[in-house]
């Protein structure tokens, strides 16, 4: 199987509760899914059972402890803030090219591998990429885009699915996860995102449960 790629139009949008799901639905089918977060920010110990990686390594089923965490997270960033600052705050950085062999060498051992992105389609890793650029980088990818049902979500969904298809990075699905703060029920979302688009739109309600498994096998 392709390794599944979690992005997002935005940050705080759902990336880790469907990464969460998805590995929860493989591992009921008997898949042994493996699952990294490479680039974590706003992650300290006192806090560590909130994380990214926190919530991965329980939907792996394995314990969730902060040693566990440097096997998902290979880069780990206290300040919450995009990775290119939150690591500056460190005196550190991401290497891009060690991040995209850390990432291959990954896909190379598992199967499937579920990789949660880090923020927005576009957010910079560094002073150079992004992480569409990381996207890219792969190569031979399976993405899922994750998008919010707030206020102003269609354009953000919109606009990050172009940018993909410009790239050719088709994701295998949008899932419209809903926002705390929804203007209109979920439907009328989705149903909107639809019209405009020529990929398949997921609606995941609070606490929801869809088949996600199903896209990738
Ligand atoms: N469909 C949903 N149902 C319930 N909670 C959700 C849903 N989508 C997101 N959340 C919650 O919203 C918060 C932000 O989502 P998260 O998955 O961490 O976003 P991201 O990984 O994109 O930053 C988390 O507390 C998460 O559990
Ligand atoms: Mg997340």
């Amino acid at each position: 199987m392709t390794a599944i790629f979690v992005t997002s139009s935005g940050t705080d949008i759902g990336k880790t509760y469907v990464s969460a799901l998805l590995i929860r639905q493989l591992r009921a089918r008997g898949l042994p899914v493996r699952a990294i977060k490479p680039i974590v920010s706003g992650l300290d110990e006192a806090t560590f059972a909130a994380s990214d990686p926190a919530a991965l390594l329980d939907a792996l089923g394995e314990p969730v402890e902060y040693e566990n965490a440097e096997d998902i997270s290979r880069w780990r960033f206290s300040a919450a803030l995009s990775p290119d600052m939150a690591a500056a705050r460190e005196g550190a950085s991401v290497d891009f090219d060690e991040l995209v062999n850390h990432c291959k060498a990954r896909m190379a051992l598992h199967d499937p591998l579920l990789i949660e992105g880090v923020g927005g389609l576009m957010v910079p890793l560094d002073t150079q990429h992004t992480v569409l650029d990381w996207m890219l980088a792969l190569e031979n990818i399976a993405p899922l885009l994750v998008v919010g049902s707030y206020l102003g979500t269609i354009s953000h969904t919109l606009t990050t699915l172009d940018v993909m298809n410009r790239h050719k990075l088709t994701p295998r699905a949008i899932v419209v996860s809903e926002s705390l703060s929804t203007p209109v029920p979920l439907e009328e979302t989705v149903e909107t995102i639809r019209r405009f688009v020529d990929v398949k739109v997921i609606a995941l309600p609070r606490n929801g449960e869809p088949d996600l498994a199903g896209l990738f096998l």
